[in-house]
This record gives structure tokens, C-alpha cells and sequence, in this order.
């Protein structure tokens, strides 16, 4: 048969040149916008915060970043000189690390015409400290954003104009809440917030916020940054590894305030169960006082002995320590669906809740004498060890790999910055071809975006 090897050659010449007609890029080209450095990189001179009177450390919303959080892109200084994947990462300074990433991906359009979304590296979180701590900008605080509007509008306006601002996003640091305040009167204004998601200028841009309103339109959540932060994919697989086969000797683990409620509230009764217990059934982790903030070994130590981590809503639904939980394999136990299922389609399919999760509606633990502890006990233990494992697949999805990570681990796995990208252009094509098709109104209908894996 001596022309079976040529055939094949042909064959596979057929097939390479066919993959060079598939575009990788089509679709996902993004333009990186370029702003004065005054709405990003001189933004970063607020750590340390000495120019803020009100400033508490204790607190993260009414203090600035401490200048060595700075380090890495914002990911921090590592945990420890030895660590490869662990950083003291304060998550005010997202916003940094998230445009880092977004530089390197791999379909930059230089020329705005040539790009399907347009990335603005506005520090959107960080531009709002002077107005949240300084009390003499508090009736100002509706000006948040004005300024790079008011740039986006006059400087290349063609690049705004061009789809209205539909294939415009951007990433902000912190809950949506902190910053939908109404632009009314000066007297209603609430201190610590600012009116940066109620703009009319900016209404058509896809904002990334760590925590979402319900029912906004141009918002969508993704997972709060963690401390690990791997850049291999060796370096990844060791840690899930190590996280499958530790020992759980702790049955409900509780990181957060411990200090007790003066209302019935579903932090009140954890902890009255907790303290009830004086077997090893309860650990609860105190992070009052800023204590967890840039240490993780305090609560992922713990973490990873726990079967089930709880994850009552605090200030607002959504807590870090859910990721956290989820990388450690201590599987989630939730007390409402605006903890997660309703804010990170993106990243979690909210189908498969109850394959890695536990849901216990907090009415029934608070009022209707429902035992957090009890409840936990009866779960078999085949149970606990299938969630946990469902866990730690979708771990991946919830991290954020290191800048300047391997070749290997950036195409062996999606991590949070991708699956957040993916997500923004898919609803970016979904609102330029309503405005391609002349029918803006279908933009308005919001389509179920969620990941079904
Ligand atoms: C937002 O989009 C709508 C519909 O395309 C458009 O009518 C409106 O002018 C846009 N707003 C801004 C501020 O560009
Ligand atoms: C604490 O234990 C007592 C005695 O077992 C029980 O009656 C009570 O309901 C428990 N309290 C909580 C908050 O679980």
C-alpha cells in the first residue's frame, strides 16, 4: 500500500490548514481601553491610607489597602518564603491583579474597530475610598465616576459610540450594594456608598462585581478572589490532592465574627449550637476584628479538617470564605440562594447546587427549631465524600491563577478570570445582535447565562 502514508500526510495537511481557517479569536477580541493613569495605577498611591482620617484597619470598608498588599499585581506578598500558591491577597485590590490578566490573554485587538468588547481598566473600587472615608466628599460621593465618563465621552468617543457602550465592561472590587446608591437629594446619601452603577453615561457597560444585585440588568458576579493563586499545574494538582485526602475530624466548621448577635439571626444560632457542643463536632474559627484579613492558614488549616463549612450571610450575602471552602473541599452549607446560586452562574452551575453544596433555609433554622449540627450529623458518609469531591472539581472554576502562569496549566483549565471573560462576551454578542437586528428591546430580556456542565 504505498500510498496509504501519503494519503495520510495529505490528510493531515487538510486538517491543520483547516484549523487555521477556524479563527481562535473570532468573537473574543478585546480591546484594552487606555485611561490616564489617574483612574488606575495612581489610584494605588491610597494604601496606607494616611490620608485618611476615618481610616480603621479593623475594618476592610472604611480603610484603605496597606501598601504591601500591593505586591504581585495585587495578589500580595506569598504567605511564606517556601509557597509557591499562597498569597496574603486583600481583595481591594482586584481590580489591579483582574487588568493584569486581562493584558495577557490571548486575542487583544490594538485597533478598537477590530474588538468585540472593549476592557476599561478603571480601578472602580479603589476610586471610590476617598469618597467612602474622607466625611467631607460624603455628598459628593455621587461623582463617583463621572470623571472617567466624562474621558470615555470626550477622548476617541467613536470607541463609546460605536455600540453605545453595550461592548463596554469593567471590573469592580467589591458588592454591587457598596455602589448603587440612588443620585438623589444630598440628604438621603448613606456614608460608605457611592452612585457609581446608577450613572446614565455608564447604564450600558457589563460591570464585574464580587457580588450582584438580584435583578440588575448590567451587572453580573464573580467569585471573590481567594489567597490561592497558583501558576502550574503540578502546583494545582497537589493542592487538590492534598485537599482529597486529609483527615476530617471536624464535622461543621464556622470562620467569621464570632461575637453574638443582639437579634435572632442564623450567625446567632450557629454559634449558640457551637458553643453548646463540647465535642469536636464545632469549630468555629473567629475572624472578628479584621484577624482572617491576609492570614489564610488561619481558617484553610482548619478548613481542610472540616466535612462541612457554614456559610451564613453577614453585612451582605455573599462571603469569601464559600471559595475558600470550595478549594479545601469543606463542602458549602448555605442558608439562602442569594449566598451564591443566584449571584455566579458563570462559574457555578446553579443546577448542580445540591450535588456540592448543602442548602438549610435560614427561617426554618432561626425560627422553626431546624439543628444546623443534627442535621449535618445524619448526612452518610458517602454523601459528604461525593460533594466533596464535586467540590473540588469545580475548584478550578473558582480560583484565580497567577499571572505569568504555565502554558500548561492556562490550557489544561478555565480559572475564574476566563470563565468571567467568556461569560461578558457571550452577554456582549447577546446585546450587539439585538442592536445589529434593530431590536434593542430584546437586549432588555435578560437570557438565562448560567453554565449547565
Ligand atoms: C444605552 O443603550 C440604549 C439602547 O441601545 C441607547 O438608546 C442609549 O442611548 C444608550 N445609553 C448611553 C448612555 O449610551
Ligand atoms: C443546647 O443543649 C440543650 C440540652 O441538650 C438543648 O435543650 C438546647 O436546645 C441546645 N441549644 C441549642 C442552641 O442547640
Amino acid at each position: 500500500m504505498p500510498n496509504f502514508p501519503f494519503l495520510l500526510i495529505l490528510l493531515t495537511v487538510a486538517a491543520v490548514s483547516g484549523d487555521d481557517d477556524a479563527d481562535p479569536c473570532a468573537g473574543r477580541r478585546i480591546h484594552i481601553r487606555r485611561l490616564p493613569p489617574r483612574f488606575n495605577t495612581d489610584l494605588l498611591r491610597h494604601c496606607g491610607a494616611a490620608s485618611f482620617p476615618l481610616s480603621d484597619p479593623s475594618s476592610s470598608a472604611t480603610s484603605a489597602p496597606p501598601c504591601e498588599s500591593l505586591a504581585n499585581h495585587g495578589l500580595g506578598p506569598r504567605t511564606h518564603p517556601r509557597t509557591r500558591s499562597w498569597y496574603r491577597t486583600d481583595p481591594r485590590l482586584f481590580e489591579a491583579f483582574f487588568h493584569r490578566r486581562v493584558q495577557e490573554m490571548g486575542c487583544l485587538a490594538a485597533d478598537p474597530a477590530d474588538a468585540d468588547a472593549v476592557f476599561v481598566p478603571y480601578y472602580a473600587a479603589l476610586d471610590a475610598l476617598p469618597y467612602v472615608l474622607d466625611p467631607a466628599l460624603l455628598d459628593a460621593s455621587g461623582s463617583h465616576g463621572a470623571a472617567l465618563a466624562e474621558f470615555l465621552a470626550r477622548d476617541s468617543p467613536r470607541i463609546l459610540a460605536r455600540r453605545q457602550g453595550h461592548d463596554h465592561f469593567l471590573v469592580v472590587a467589591g458588592s454591587a450594594w457598596d455602589h448603587a446608591q440612588p443620585l438623589g437629594p444630598q440628604e438621603s446619601r448613606l456614608w460608605g456608598s457611592t452612585s457609581l452603577l446608577r450613572l446614565p453615561a455608564l447604564a450600558n457597560f457589563t460591570f464585574l462585581t464580587l457580588e450582584s444585585r438580584a435583578w440588575a440588568w448590567q451587572e453580573h458576579a464573580i467569585p471573590h478572589p481567594t489567597s490561592f493563586h497558583p501558576s502550574t499545574l503540578p502546583l494545582l494538582r497537589a493542592w487538590l490532592a492534598r485537599a482529597r485526602r486529609s483527615r476530617r475530624d471536624t464535622l461543621v466548621l464556622f470562620a467569621g465574627g464570632a461575637a453574638r448577635p443582639s437579634r435572632p439571626n442564623i450567625r446567632g444560632s450557629i454559634l449558640a449550637e457551637c458553643a453548646n457542643r463540647t465535642d469536636a463536632a464545632c469549630v468555629v474559627v473567629d475572624c472578628s476584628n479584621g484577624r482572617c484579613a491576609r492570614d489564610p492558614a488561619r481558617y484553610m488549616r482548619p478548613m481542610l479538617r472540616a466535612r462541612f463549612c457554614l456559610q451564613p450571610p453577614g453585612d451582605t450575602p455573599t462571603r469569601r470564605s464559600t471559595f475558600d471552602a470550595v478549594l479545601a473541599g469543606c463542602v458549602p452549607v448555605f442558608f439562602e440562594d442569594l449566598a451564591a446560586r443566584r449571584q455566579y452562574g458563570w462559574h457555578l452551575p446553579p443546577t448542580r447546587y445540591d450535588e456540592f453544596s448543602v442548602h438549610m433555609p435560614k427561617e426554618a433554622v432561626v425560627f422553626g427549631g431546624v439543628k444546623i449540627i443534627s442535621t449535618l450529623e445524619a448526612v452518610p458518609g458517602h454523601e459528604v465524600r461525593r460533594m466533596r469531591e464535586r467540590a473540588l472539581e469545580y475548584a478550578p472554576r473558582v480560583m484565580y491563577r497567577r499571572h505569568g502562569s504555565s502554558e500548561e496549566l492556562r490550557e489544561a483549565v478555565k480559572d475564574a478570570v476566563d470563565l468571567a471573560v467568556d461569560g461578558v462576551l457571550r452577554r456582549i454578542r447577546w446585546r450587539t445582535s439585538a442592536l445589529e437586528e434593530g431590536r434593542p428591546e430584546r437586549m432588555y430580556t435578560q437570557e438565562d447565562e448560567s453554565v449547565e456542565e
